[in-house]
This record gives C-alpha cells, sequence and structure tokens, in this order.
C-alpha cells in the first residue's frame, strides 16, 4: 500500500493506476464502517483494479462551533485499517494543501442541501461537495463508495455528480451498525456511558416509527419515541422522498426516514429506508 500526502504524488498514482479506480473519501478515525467500505471498493476494484482511500479531516465542512480541531486523528491506526482492508493508495493530504489560504471558488448544490442536517449545519453540504468534486478531479475514480449513515449526504452528492456530469458511478453501502443497533460513527467515541447506552434508541425510534401507516403517522410516532429516549434532544425526524429529499404524502415510493438527535454534546443521525406501500 501507497501513501501519497501531496496532490502530485496522487496524480502520480493515479496515472499509472490499474483501472478501475475506486475511491472511498473518509476523514479518518476510521472504523468497522469504514473497512466495509474499503472491502467493498476492493472486491468493485477486483484483483487488477486500484482502490484509493482519502484520508481528509475536511476544514471546509464544519461550521466555526463545531469539532474540527477536536476531531479524532489517529493516522496510523487508519492506515493498518487500509492495509488489511485491501488498500491501495491512502491519500492523506495536509489542509494547507487541498485549499490555498485565499480560496475562493466552491461547489453548492442548493437545493437538496437545505433540509434535514443543512439546516442546523449551514455550509456543510458546500463543504462536503467541495471536497469530494475536488477528490474526483484529483483521483479520477471509476466509482466512489459511501456509506447510507449519511443518507442526505449520499443523495446530494449524487446529484452534483448528475449535474456536474462526473464520470463517476455512485456506490451506497448499508449502514453498519453495533449489536444493539447503533449505527457506527466516529462521533460514538464522544458519548459518555449514559449516553452510550441510550443511543440505540434512536435507530429503535425509527424502525417502531415506521410500522405506522401514514407519513404523518410515522413523523409523530419518531417524535414520540425520541422524546423518551433518555437525555435526548431532537433535532429533527422527517419522511423525505429518497432521491430528492422533498416530505412526503404518500408511501407509494421509497421513502427515507431520517433524524437527528443530540445526546449531549453530541450530535447524532440515523435513517432508515422504506420500501414502497401501495
Ligand atoms: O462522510 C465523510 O466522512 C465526509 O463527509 C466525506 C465524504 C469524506 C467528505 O469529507
Amino acid at each position: 500500500m501507497k501513501i501519497a500526502k501531496t496532490i502530485s504524488a496522487a496524480r502520480a498514482f493515479v496515472r499509472d493506476a490499474r483501472r478501475p479506480i475506486v475511491l472511498v473519501p473518509t476523514m479518518g478515525a476510521l472504523h468497522q464502517g469504514h473497512s466495509a467500505l474499503i472491502r467493498r471498493a476492493r472486491r468493485i476494484a477486483g484483483e487488477k483494479g486500484s482502490v484509493v482511500v482519502s484520508i481528509f479531516v475536511n476544514p471546509a465542512q464544519f461550521g466555526p462551533k463545531e469539532d474540527f480541531s477536536s476531531y479524532p486523528r489517529p493516522i496510523e491506526a487508519d492506515e493498518s485499517v487500509c492495509r488489511e482492508a485491501g488498500a491501495d493508495l491512502v491519500f492523506r493530504p495536509e489542509a494547507a494543501a487541498m485549499y490555498a489560504a485565499d480560496a475562493s471558488a466552491f461547489v453548492d448544490e442548493s437545493r437538496l442541501s437545505m433540509g434535514l442536517c443543512g439546516a442546523s449545519r449551514p455550509g456543510h453540504f458546500r463543504g462536503v461537495c467541495t471536497v469530494v468534486a475536488k477528490l474526483f478531479l484529483i483521483v479520477q475514480p471509476d466509482a466512489a463508495v459511501f456509506g447510507a449513515k449519511d443518507w442526505q449526504q449520499l443523495a446530494i452528492i449524487r446529484r452534483m455528480v448528475r449535474d456536474l456530469d462526473f464520470p463517476v458511478k455512485i456506490i451506497v453501502h448499508p449502514t453498519v451498525r453495533e449489536a444493539d443497533g447503533l449505527a457506527i460513527s466516529s462521533r460514538n467515541a464522544y458519548l459518555t456511558p449514559d449516553e452510550r447506552a441510550a443511543a440505540p434508541g434512536l435507530y429503535a425510534a425509527l424502525r417502531g416509527a415506521a410500522t405506522r401507516n401514514t407519513p404523518a403517522a410515522i413523523v409523530r410516532e419518531a417524535e414520540r419515541r425520541i422524546a423518551c429516549i433518555p437525555g435526548a434532544r431532537l433535532d429533527y425526524v422527517r419522511l423525505v422522498d429518497s432521491a430528492a429529499l422533498e416530505p412526503v404524502r404518500r408511501l407509494d415510493h421509497g421513502t427515507t426516514l431520517a433524524a437527528a438527535i443530540f445526546l449531549g454534546r453530541t450530535r447524532l443521525i440515523d435513517n432508515l429506508q422504506i420500501p414502497a406501500r401501495s
């Protein structure tokens, strides 16, 4: 496995790499969820293709009061995860290499980014789209793998790829969960023992609510169940069209029940895909 710390080193790898090139963009602090994405990338690339993992804590997607400086950066452990899961290249640039101090060009998705997490994290998805577009331009992947846990991110990246004609196939990998249902996330490490014990309540609430028969009843039931999670503060619960992320009035096509809560200072997100019902 090679390591590239500069854009020119990554470009040199790409120039000689065998295709397909499959990219797994990450911010590091890699866990079993990321390993699953890298392994999936390996299967798609096959023995002959190339798997690139980017590790970059992207300052452009953190708000001023968010955890950019405290975000974990266990780079040696991350490189071992990449090696074991079958990566060929780890691209881990410094922030100064990715953004000029006076950078003033960004990629902005202006519709799907407005609601859900975008409403409470202004500018977040502009940062995500900008860095993912830059990674696509540097690594020139044939495919890129994203986790379903960040469903809004996935939908926005699909929209960006469609609207800007990136020749990249977007692969979605199912959310990897702990045995008790909690979606695995780097930020779970921030939870106190009491918060960790309460955290699986989020997914349980979404699952319980999805048994209701109308969109309004599903959202109401999710809110009611989340209100019963000890210490939880609701950010949002929405039932939306899975691609356009618009609120739905019917359940006759695939929908996404998405929620965010705070447990103490930690913000947790999760979602459930609800198949069409007649
Ligand atoms: O999902 C993440 O870890 C990040 O948002 C991503 C896609 C790597 C962009 O920084």
